[in-house]
């Protein structure tokens, strides 16, 4: 079990974290870039690699925000088309547990990160030591919900114990907050959420959630650091040194 680092110091391992993801990428493929600070590093760092070196790779990007930095950074973009799939997507995570069942959103990209993960062959978590928990539920399970549903919305999720707070934007302004699809985003505070798939089953069948931040079975390993120590969790299995972690790619 990886415990957060009694000093943390989460940019430093969001940067290792990020850099050490650079081993899963080969030249042809084509990958899913995520949203959010680790995952920002990881485009820069795979843009650097990219330019630095022979390898060929294009990408689609989770979220306005990763296709600006990926473009910024010379990564070759393609737009979502029929039969497209990605060989690896690498994003980051709010909170994952040793299932790696994860919590996403917090960046509001929770829909569009959804789409590529399922579209991946391979969803590669990056993610500081603070993300690692031994049960969901803490950080607010984020919500993306179609305007017009959001009072319906509001009262099921109270039903269900989740305390919904309609996100306002990082500024003073008291605007909600709203997606890469203009909708408006919802963060539940369940504090503990002991049945992940029974509480994604609840909220699927909610008119109006568009997509919920419970990722579940779609990680196949996650690259943690804490400290100076890169770490590779898979499901169920003990962390592996990032470094002598053999990729099946
Ligand atoms: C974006 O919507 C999120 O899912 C992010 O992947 C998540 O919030 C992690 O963000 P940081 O890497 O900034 O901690």
């Amino acid at each position: 079990m990886i415990t957060p680092q009694q000093t943390a110091q989460p940019e430093q391992e969001k940067r290792l974290a990020a850099r050490a993801a650079l081993r899963w990428v080969r030249s042809g493929m084509l990958v899913g870039l995520g949203s959010g600070s680790t995952a920002a590093f990881f485009i820069a760092a795979l843009g650097e690699s990219i330019r630095q070196s022979d390898l060929q790779v294009q990408a689609t990007a989770t979220s306005l925000a990763s296709e600006a930095l990926a473009q910024q950074a010379g990564i070759p973009l393609v737009e979502p088309r029929r039969g497209l799939r990605f060989d690896l997507t690498v994003d980051g995570a709010d909170e994952l547990d040793a299932q790696l069942r994860l919590v996403k959103g917090g960046g509001g990209a929770l829909l569009r990160e959804k789409v590529l993960a399922t579209a991946s062959d391979y969803l590669l978590i990056v993610a500081d030591s603070s993300k690692v928990v031994t049960q969901l539920g803490r950080f607010p399970l984020p919500l993306e919900v179609v305007p017009f549903a959001l009072p319906w919305v509001l009262d099921a999720v109270a039903a269900l114990g989740g305390a919904p707070v309609l996100r306002s934007m990082k500024n003073d302004s008291m605007e909600a907050a709203r997606s890469d699809q203009n909708n408006f985003l919802v963060d539940c505070h369940f504090e503990a959420v002991p049945e992940p798939e029974r509480l994604a089953l609840h909220l699927q069948g909610i008119p109006g959630i568009v997509e919920h931040g419970l990722f579940l079975g779609l990680a196949q390993a996650a690259v943690v650091a804490r400290g100076a120590e890169v770490l590779v969790l898979q499901p169920g299995k003990e962390p592996v040194a990032a470094a002598s972690f053999s990729i099946p790619l």
